[in-house]
Parts: C-alpha cells; structure tokens; sequence
C-alpha cells in the first residue's frame, strides 16, 4: 500500500516554481511561449468587465497575489486573490493538502494562510491589466463570527480601489472550527456594510458571494434570492465540501489518512457543483452571472458547467495536478467548441446562443 505523506511540500514548490519564474525579466515570456494559446471564443463581458476569457484560477492558489502575471501568461481571464484575511494568518493547525490520484482529488485542511491585507496591497498594486483580479475576502480565524462583519469592511476598504471585483468567502470550512453562516440575516450582516460603502465610491466594484456545497437546497435558495433582492452581483458556486463523496478509488488513501476533517475539491465535487450552478440558474432565471467552480478538468467539463447556467468558470485542482499544461488544453478545447456551435447556430439560426449549448464534439 502506498506510504501516504502529505502533498504540502510538492505543492509550495510548485507556486515557489511559478512565482520565481514570474519574478524573473524572461519568465512571463517562457509560460507564454509554453503554454498560452489563441483562444478569441473566451473573451466575454461580465459584471460591466471585459475579461479576455471567462476562465479563471480559483481562490487558495495566489493567496497573495504575487502570481498574477504569472496567471495571465499562463492563459487565465482572471484571478481570484485569497482568501485575504485583514491580519496575517499562518495556519495553527499542522496544514496539510492530500492528492488522492485515483479520484483526481484533492483534499485540504488547514486555516487560511493569509499575508494579511496590508502586504497583500503591497502584492497587488501595479498588477498586470491585461488580467481581471478579484479579491477574495475572509475573517481572521480568532475573530467571533458575531464580529465577523468588521472583518471583512477592513478587508473591503482598503482593497476597494486595487481589485476589480470581490468575493465573499462564507464557506471557510477548512480547518476544525467551521464558519459557514447560512442565514440570511447572518450574511445580510456582513454585505450590507459593503453595500454602504461602495455606494460612496465613484467606481462599481462587483460584490459575489462564494457558497458551500454542503448547503441544503433551501439554502441554497436562500443564497439566490438575496442575489435577486439585494445589490450583490452574483454568485461564485462552490468551495470544497466537508462531505466525504465521490471517493471510489482512494478507499485505502482514506483509510490510512484517517479522519481528516477538512475541505474535498476537485472530480468528486463536480455533479453537486453543476447541480448548485443550475438550481441558482434556474431561480435567477439566467438574470445574474454565476462562477462556475468545482471539478472542473476538461474542455467538457467547462461545457457542463456553461450549460448548466455559468457565465464564468474557475479551475482549482485541475491546476494543481495538469499546470499550464492543462490550462492550454482546456482553453483550446473550450474555444473550438464554441468555434464550432457558432459555425452551426450561423447554418440554422432559430439555435440559442452558442455559449450556452450542451456540445458532444
Ligand atoms: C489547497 C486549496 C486551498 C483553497 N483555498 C481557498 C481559499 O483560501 N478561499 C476560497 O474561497 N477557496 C479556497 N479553495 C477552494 C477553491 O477555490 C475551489 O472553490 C475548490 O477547490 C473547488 O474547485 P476545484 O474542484 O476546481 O478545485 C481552496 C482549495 C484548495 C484545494
């Protein structure tokens, strides 16, 4: 049986790998070069945003934006920053992130490690603007979950003016104290301060809210009316779920991990992260545009996704486990099926819109 060490240390090399590569005069160059492929069927408008293309790295990846020139010549429209929490936050947990191979999985537990807000604007300032960057927000750990709401206006007003949209991350369930507030009065608390503030700014920043896959349906309706009577612009569907599903082949893996409490990503979360994408779809009636994220790992994948209500898409572990490599792929196979229903919409025009089209090609 295999020996089961954490993947932690593989990981960190990696983003040690990539931010050195983008520090360095040539390096934003070479992934270019690598990886980056002609791919005009993604470039889309969004929340009043021009995005080069609607797909995206997740939040967990750049926790503290020092990869984002490094993502766009990688290919990404857009970067999701974060989680930021307002106070540097080192895990106090022994962090440690599993792949589980045979599930195409990944498995996470640890606090947010965050730089804290301060370095993170350090990080960010004269970003890259051929790249949308959103900043995704979240409490400090030690912070009551009653004070939860000044947390995230300390993370929002000093960001207001660096990032193009923000996300608000309620389901910070990684580590054993869980915060996943599912109430609305609860999450009308922490946005409503938002919403004040950015009323008093002369620019529009979109504000998203991420959700739990372990929400209950209800719930998750919950989540999609607030969208539809509030001013928030959308929804990002889904974290990881601390449910222990679509784990066929990593049984043994399991076994030996023991009972580890944290957050699942990747292949096993896909059918409940189309389902969430459609029931908010289907509630909104398509009137707001939805991130689209988990298990995403193939150019179908994002086809299912699209079909089921996304505008925008986001790959997390699929970027662990195939890199650039995989990016490239997956734009390139994403753009010739949509090349592809376009030329067919054009052949029989009582089609719908190419974009949201199931394509089996
Ligand atoms: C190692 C790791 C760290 C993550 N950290 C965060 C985070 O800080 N904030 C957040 O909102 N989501 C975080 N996520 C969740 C991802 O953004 C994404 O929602 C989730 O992985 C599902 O997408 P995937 O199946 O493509 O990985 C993390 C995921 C992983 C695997």
């Amino acid at each position: 049986m295999r020996y089961v060490a954490s993947d932690d240390f593989t990981i960190r090399l990696k983003r040690w790998r990539t931010q050195l590569l983008s520090r360095i005069p040539m390096g934003n160059f070479i992934l270019r070069k690598l990886y980056s492929v002609p791919a005009p069927k993604l470039e889309l408008e969004a929340f009043g945003m021009k995005f080069p293309s609607f797909i995206g790295l997740a939040a967990g990846y750049d926790r503290n934006g020092t990869m984002i020139g490094a993502m766009e010549a990688t290919g990404f429209g857009f970067v999701e920053i974060g989680s930021i929490t307002p106070q540097p936050q080192h895990s106090q947990t022994k962090s440690s992130l599993y792949k589980l191979d045979g599930d195409h999985a990944l498995l996470y537990y640890s606090e947010i490690e965050s730089a804290g807000v301060e370095q993170v604007i350090k990080n960010i300032k004269h970003h890259n603007k051929h790249i949308i960057v959103g900043c995704n927000i979240a409490k400090n750990s030690a912070t009551a979950p009653e004070n939860a709401a000044i947390d995230y206006l300390r993370l929002f007003r000093p960001l207001y003016q660096y990032a193009d949209y923000f996300t608000v991350n309620i389901a910070c369930n990684t580590a054993e104290a869980t915060y996943v507030p599912r109430d609305r009065d609860e999450i009308m608390a922490i946005l409503t301060p938002l919403f004040e503030f950015r009323r008093g700014q002369n620019q529009y920043r979109p504000i998203l809210l991420k959700i739990s896959p372990d929400l209950t349906d209800e719930e998750i309706d919950v989540m999609t009316d607030i969208m539809l009577d509030t001013p928030l612009d959308g929804i990002v569907a889904c974290a990881g779920t601390t449910g222990r599903y679509g784990l066929e082949n990593s049984k043994a893996t399991m076994h030996l991990l023991g009972r580890i409490p944290g957050a699942l990503c990747g292949e096993p979360i896909k059918r409940r992260a189309l389902e969430v994408v459609r029931r908010i779809h289907e509630r909104a009636k398509g009137t707001y545009p939805i991130i689209g994220c988990g298990g995403i790992s193939t150019a179908d994948d994002v086809m299912a996704m699209l079909e089921a209500g996304a505008t925008l898409v986001q790959i997390g572990t699929e970027y662990i486990y195939g890199g650039g490599k995989s990016v490239r792929d997956i734009r390139a196979g994403v753009n010739e099926r949509l090349r592809k229903a376009e030329q067919r919409a054009a052949q029989s025009p009582a089609t719908e819109s190419p974009k949201n089209q199931e394509n089996n090609d």
